[in-house]
């Protein structure tokens, strides 16, 4: 290449990178994988490196992506809070270690460096500063040296206490320390995530695309109740004084030995480490260690994207020094993206309860993180046109930070010709009503109220696990009714007559009984599954609880008034205004009059017992679970599904924090810890009891 043609592909990439630099931390919406960006950004170093007059000093080669957001004060760091070099092969590892020998003299006799290696947070940097042993200031990454200020919602996070305990300062090796900051990586479980994800479902808000961006933008949320809601974990890996005489006379030189006495002392003061932390020397036990973790990845409750490498000794960090963008002690290695190319046969669309219609990709199916991919969602038709996804289109599905697999991007190379993009419809699939989107909204909805996607999407919301838990009521038996003209909402539910459902095709007497007193118990059931089970928009299962508990029965609930549920905690003034229009629009105040009548309100109604939500109700409720070894009559997924709906957390290592081991056959080193931890072992048998117990068949739906 010639220097013209150098500086115009320099100048090319550059405007590329900061395109996606902007994607990602701006508007938490990145359109290419890290490894595609991974991959600019070495050409471009590349050419800066070649030519090196072409080079210049905001070069985004240079610098951190910035994610400073107007709405925030913005905070000068304590010290740059830079990236880290990433890597995918193993031979860049080795060229890691190489150089770190050299730099450090370590070669021959001298002795090995030792480095630390521990999970990489697929999540979003945070800086948290303590004085006297209270929180004080939370910040983002912002630009690396400048953060925005997002106290208020880092005090809302569970993981970070606002108040250390008494013998905070022992933490340290040397008395005296005021001020310190903590750093770590902000994130969202992925139960947590998917439960969100569910109650937004239900209340008929867009999902969130997955747990990186969602937390990235709940960190920049300005209504800190939404924050305290959404419940973000924090993994804590660096900790420092501030103290002015501390840092003077130090001139940075770091207060720990090394990484794990820092590691220990964040533990200490009761912020959260990542439980997977490894020592190594050679070459061959990183890789040993980096086997090990991707091993564990598939079962971990959050997503990592790699490992990070860090010479572990302080005194040869500061030795190695920095770059302006990442230290060299450092080290990211990156785990292959789980990515795969398929075709895409067909578009379908599904309406939901709300009326919104999402594309569906129907593809060939294929095999991608350890599971056969067949569907995947298409978001709708602004995704679908800024991806140009045709039907019969090569595709690339990615399962990466997402639980509902994605069409990332088209193999447009392979086109033929003969693929056809699908406009949007018009009218409705299922009614041929009319189409529109809504103010401010990118999702297109059905307008037809009684469209029967929507009727029966709603039922089958009232009849759910989490509403009014009607056994016997699946969502074939409410096709069927819907279909004979037996009903037209839920209150119609409560009218049925034994003799009719005993004569249908394919009931009986048993069946008809087993719905009536279906019917009979979703009158008892808890009031805030009751407020659940009248799909207010925006109204999840914690919100439900919440409005419960402070308005007794449906009377009081409906005399609320936006200004006094915006003062509940968890409720803003959003929420409280479409609780209020909903309760007060023709529908909702029909929807309330009609199951009125049929007695399903009562004027004392039932809460669920305190401090516990409605997954609450269960042993499994609250308990942190470790699956290991091979069950025999269940699989791992479905095991740690069913712990999930139970209300349990399923995590991939064995800690502290661990309630119970379910132990297969052939458990190895994480039955021995649990022994060591003093930990229940649960086996196989026994797991299935306490599910049985708790109302889990391991057996599908109701139909
Ligand atoms: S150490 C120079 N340790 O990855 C910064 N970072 O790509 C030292 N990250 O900015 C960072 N897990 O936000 C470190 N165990 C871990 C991490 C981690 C995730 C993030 C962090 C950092 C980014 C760099």
């Amino acid at each position: 290449m010639d220097r013209e043609s150098a500086a115009k592909e320099i100048a090319r990439l550059r405007a590329e990178i900061t395109r996606h630099n902007e994607l990602y931390y701006k508007k938490a919406a990145p359109v290419i994988s890290d490894g595609g960006y991974d991959a600019l950004e070495r050409e471009l170093r590349d050419l800066e490196s070649r030519y090196p007059d072409l080079a210049v000093a905001d070069s985004p080669t240079g610098e951190v992506g910035s994610d400073r957001d107007a709405n925030f004060p913005s905070v000068a760091h304590s010290r740059p809070m830079l990236s880290l070099q990433n890597s995918y092969e193993l031979s860049e590892v080795e060229a890691f270690d190489q150089r770190v020998r050299k730099e450090l003299g370590r070669t021959g006799e001298s002795g090995d460096p030792v480095y630390s290696l521990e999970p990489k947070m697929d999540g979003v940097a945070l800086a948290v500063r303590y004085l006297d042993g209270k929180l004080f200031v939370g910040l983002t990454r912002g630009d690396g040296r400048q953060g925005d200020d997002v106290t208020g919602n880092a005090r809302t996070i569970g993981d970070i206490p606002l108040e250390l305990g008494p013998d905070w300062q022992d933490a340290f090796p040397e008395a005296g320390v005021r001020m310190f900051e903590a750093r770590g990586e902000a994130f969202l479980t992925l139960s947590r995530f998917r439960a969100l994800n569910g109650e937004r479902e239900a209340a008929g808000l867009d999902v969130l695309a997955n747990p990186r961006n969602a937390t990235a933008g709940t960190l920049k949320t300005l209504d800190s109740n939404e924050v305290r809601r959404r419940g973000l974990s924090v993994f804590f890996y660096q900790l420092f004084p501030l103290d002015p005489e501390d840092l003077q006379t130090r001139e940075g030189l770091p207060f720990f030995e090394d990484h794990f006495a820092e590691m220990k002392a964040l533990g200490a003061l009761g912020l959260p480490v990542n439980p997977f932390l490894k020592k190594a020397s050679q070459l061959i036990e990183i890789e040993t260690n980096l086997e090990e973790l991707e091993g564990e990845r598939a079962g971990l409750d959050y997503q990592i994207d790699g490992a990070v490498i860090k010479v572990s000794d302080h005194a040869s960090q500061v030795r190695l020094g920095s770059t302006a963008k990442a230290p060299r002690w450092g080290l990211a290695f990156k785990f292959a993206a789980e990515e795969a190319v398929t075709y895409l046969r067909e578009i379908t669309l599904q309406v939901g309860r709300t009326g919104v219609i999402t594309p569906v990709a129907e593809l060939d199916p294929v095999e991608l993180a350890g599971t056969k991919v067949s569907r995947a969602t298409l978001h709708n038709w602004a995704e679908m046109e800024r991806k140009d996804i045709r039907v019969g289109d090569q595709v690339v599905v990615v399962k990466g930070g997402d639980i509902i697999p994605k069409v990332l991007r088209v193999l447009t190379e392979q086109r033929t010709g003969e693929e056809t993009p699908l406009p949007a419809p018009e009218v409705c699939p299922v009614c041929g009503g009319a189409t529109g989107q809504q103010e401010g909204e990118v999702a297109l909805r059905c307008l037809n109220p009684l469209c029967p996607a929507v009727v029966a999407g709603r039922l089958r919301h009232f009849a759910s696990r989490n509403a009014c838990d009607i056994e016997g009521l699946g969502g074939r038996s409410i096709d069927l009714f819907l279909e004979l003209g037996l009903i037209s909402g839920p209150a119609d539910l409560f009218e049925l007559q034994r003799s009719v459902l005993a004569a249908l095709p394919g009931w009986g007497e048993k069946s008809a009984d087993r719905l009536l007193a279906g019917m009979n118990r979703a009158k008892v059931r808890p009031w805030s599954a009751k407020i659940f089970a009248l799909g207010i928009p925006q109204v999840g299962v914690t919100t439900a609880l919440t409005l419960a508990r402070h308005y007794p029965n449906i009377e009081l609930l409906i005399q609320a008034e936006v200004e006094d549920l915006a003062d509940l905690p968890d409720i803003g003034p959003i929420v409280g205004e479409t609780v209020v229009s909903f309760l007060a629009s023709q529908k909702g105040a029909k929807l309330v009059d009609d199951l009125r009548q049929t007695g399903f309100f009562l004027t004392e109604e039932l809460l669920p017992p305190p401090e516990r939500d409605l997954t609450g109700e269960t042993w499994f409720a609250g308990k942190v679970f470790v699956l290991t070894g091979t069950l025999q009559n269940m699989k791992r997924a479905d095991a740690k599904a069913a712990i999930e709906r139970l209300g349990g957390k399923v995590t991939g290592s064995i800690s502290k924090r661990t309630d119970a081991l379910v132990a297969g056959e052939k458990s190895g080193s994480k039955l021995a810890k649990a022994e060591k931890l003093e930990i229940e072992i649960l086996d196989e048998e026994k797991f299935r009891e306490l599910l049985a117990e708790a109302g889990e068949t391991a057996t599908e739906d109701d139909d």
